[in-house]
């Protein structure tokens, strides 16, 4: 394959201080032809092209404003499409694994109506999918052109992190640590419900606000004024973005109290039991058997 011409620093610097240096300009593949399609958004200036994709050319402003996003890196275009599509098929088993979790529960639906621990698995499993619905969806180029270093990302991260890694460790925490000190239950069930209604609206309240934010953002650093230069400086969306820092921040610390509640509550179990090797359920014992 011919080695690609990058365009050198100098250029670059230049390109940076030239009017028009914005990401409100979208960028095409290597092979598209250019078109119009951004005339509205951009009032008719020619579209730029990735700058691994090509020699240097004078509209080198939005080449260097592409590099900004990981998707649009040093990468070969085609590396970034076939990135684009297996995060595609990452949904499929992705969903998999959801829906195999969730249908396990079928019959035995009216246990969430008194099991916090169940919510907090159920719960777990739904942000597992809304995360992994969104994950690809955000390696599409187009959606990542506008999310990428934007607090959608932070939203996404979170999803994952928060809705689903730490609500399923906190269900299986709960359901281990009184067998492990030989009880029937946490010392208390009522403060793990209200550990799950703490944690499920404080992950709502930051995700939700993220999500806004990034959008906004996105949409910010991308707008351009006629003459090609950008609407907003940085500073301005930065402010924009106070108010749904200030619910991030209730939400997270909605998100630590729970977790303070958690230490209390397995600290008051810990204290009132005695180490014990708990005995494994029968089904479990059966299906490990089987599986070896
Ligand atoms: C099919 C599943 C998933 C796909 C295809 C996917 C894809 C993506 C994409 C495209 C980004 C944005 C990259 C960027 O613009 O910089 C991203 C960011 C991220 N995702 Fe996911 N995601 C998935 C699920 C998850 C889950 C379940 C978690 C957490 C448990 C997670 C954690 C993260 C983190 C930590 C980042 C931020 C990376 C960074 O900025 O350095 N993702 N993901």
């Amino acid at each position: 394959m011919k080695p690609r011409r990058l365009p050198s620093l100098a250029l670059t610097l230049t390109a940076l201080a030239a009017p028009g240096c914005s990401r409100g300009v979208r960028r095409r593949g290597a092979h598209s032809k250019r078109s119009n399609r951004s005339a509205g958004r951009n009032d008719g200036r020619p579209e730029g092209r990735l700058w691994t994709n090509g020699p240097p050319r004078p509209e080198v402003s939005d080449q260097v404003g592409s590099t900004k996003y990981l998707h649009f890196t040093a990468l070969p275009d085609w590396t970034q499409s076939l990135g684009m599509i297996f995060s595609l098929i990452l949904l499929a088993p992705s969903w998999g694994g959801m829906i195999n979790g969730v249908m396990t529960l079928s019959g035995a639906w009216h246990k969430l109506r008194d099991d916090p621990i169940l919510k907090f698995l159920i719960v777990s499993l739904s942000f597992y999918g809304m995360s992994t619905f969104e994950g690809p969806m955000m390696s599409i180029k187009t959606v990542n052109a506008l999310s990428h270093y934007t607090d959608w990302t932070v939203g996404h991260v979170h999803s994952g992190a928060l809705g689903w890694v730490a609500f399923i460790s906190i269900g299986a925490i709960y359901y281990l640590v009184p067998r492990m000190f030989g009880k029937a239950q946490m010392w208390s069930m009522r403060l793990v419900g209200v550990h799950f209604w703490i944690a499920t609206i404080g992950v709502v309240l930051y995700i939700a606000a993220m999500w806004i934010a990034g959008v906004m953002q996105g949409l910010m650093w991308r707008a351009t004024n006629p003459d090609g230069t950008l609407t907003y400086a940085f500073v301005e969306s930065v402010k924009a973005t106070y108010p749904f820092y200030a619910i991030r921040l209730v939400g997270g610390t909605l998100f630590l109290s729970g977790m303070l509640l958690m230490a209390w509550n397995t600290w008051k179990t810990a204290v009132g039991g005695r180490a014990v090797d708990a005995p494994i359920p029968a089904t479990v014992r059966d299906s490990l058997v089987t599986a070896a």
